[in-house]
């Protein structure tokens, strides 16, 4: 049986790995050559990405996985507390990060070639370090919840999921701010990640 809350988690992993992967693609990529306008376009691009692997997780998808899934996954199958442990610990720092991330994309953009490693470096860091995290979520904790969550267990996550897409604060569900910002990033990335 497919659980409505796990799908949703795997869905927004998808879209975070979508663009973790267009990221990491751009970064390699470089900007063009042929003008002023080219490479702050490039900027552009790179800022809304960053700015959406940063909002999208804090607003939406970290809050559903602290609050209402890891609890439940830890109080029925208590093996997985060091991994959950771990989880968190990831998600406390993400934010850190891709702040640090963003003043080391200004240093490349506005002081120039001398700092584009340490951004390169950086990028390529967290991209790992993000796409680990999300590898670790879905082949221990969503495996251990199916295995050892009662069917009350899911009914009342999926209903807590259904009901209140931020738990936190009434922020605004996912739809359609991020959908459409997400639309936006491919739509101005150059080929070959987006359609620009
Ligand atoms: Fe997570
Ligand atoms: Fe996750």
């Amino acid at each position: 049986m497919i659980h409505e809350s796990l799908r949703i988690i795997r869905e927004e992993h998808t879209s975070l790995s979508a663009m973790l992967q267009s990221l990491i693609q751009m970064v390699r990529r470089g900007p063009m050559h042929d003008g002023q306008d080219d490479a702050a376009a490039y900027f552009d691009v790179l800022r809304a990405m960053l700015f959406y692997i940063d909002e999208f997780p804090e607003q939406h998808h970290h809050p559903k996985e602290s609050t209402l899934l890891f609890p439940r996954v830890a109080k029925a199958a208590p093996h997985t507390l060091s991994v959950i442990d771990q989880l968190e610990r990831d998600h406390a720092q993400g934010e850190s990060r891709v702040r640090q991330l963003m003043h080391r994309l200004l240093a490349w953009e506005l002081l120039g070639e001398s700092r584009r490693q340490a951004f390169v470096d950086d990028v390529t860091d967290y991209v790992d370090f993000y796409l680990e995290h999300m590898r670790l979520e879905e082949t221990v904790v969503l495996p251990e919840a199916e295995r050892h969550m009662s069917e009350a267990d899911w009914q009342a996550l999926d209903t807590a999921f259904a009901a209140n897409p931020d738990p936190l604060n009434q922020r605004l569900p996912r739809d359609p701010l991020f959908d459409r910002l997400f639309t936006r990033i491919v739509m101005t990335a150059p080929s070959p990640v987006g359609l620009g």
